[in-house]
């Protein structure tokens, strides 16, 4: 199992960079994620929450929904439009013991590549929807928590600033 970085971890808010090499050390690392996100019970995981800089996460709404596992792997996703409007209360593996409801697009268009850098394009709604928008803003250094109205965001900073001194 890898390990999982923490808010608030400065890795958390970088920009991660493109996948350009859909290697052997690629597949280790998305096998190692999904072994990482199964381990700690979550229904998704990006790169950056594991301390690497890269464009890409995997998801699995299996534990949520009831279903069989169905392990998504997301590689360079760019979400290329999106509608509606969904609340869902969200947790983050990097934010535990933390869920708040987050206010997002029902359904998105995404590009992206698979491990064998194949292109693709999805149409998701409902909870795999949000958890698509949840990861990708794991990409661009942004948590969920940022999501929030400033108010909410201003109180859960101060539990968490005091959560972390302790
Ligand atoms: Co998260």
């Amino acid at each position: 199992m890898l390990e999982i970085l923490k808010y608030p971890d400065p890795k958390l808010k970088e920009v991660a960079r493109e996948v350009d090499k859909f290697d052997k050390k690629l597949h280790h690392l998305l096998d190692q994620m999904a072994e990482t996100m199964y381990g700690a019970n979550g229904i998704g995981l990006a790169a950056p929450q594991v301390g690497e800089s890269l464009r890409l996460f995997v998801i699995d709404l299996g534990p949520m929904e009831d279903q069989p596992a169905k392990l998504y792997e997301f590689i360079n996703p760019v979400i290329e439009s999106g509608d509606g409007k969904i609340v869902f209360e969200e947790g983050c593996l990097s934010v535990p013991g933390v869920t708040e409801e987050v206010v997002r697009k029902e359904r998105v268009s995404v590009s992206y590549q698979d491990r064998n850098g194949e292109s693709h394009r999805m149409v998701a709604e409902g909870l795999l929807a949000v958890a698509i928008q949840h990861e990708n803003d794991h990409l661009d250094g942004t948590l969920f928590i940022e999501k929030l109205s400033a108010l909410k965001r201003r109180l859960l900073k101060k539990k968490l600033e005091r959560a972390v001194t302790l």
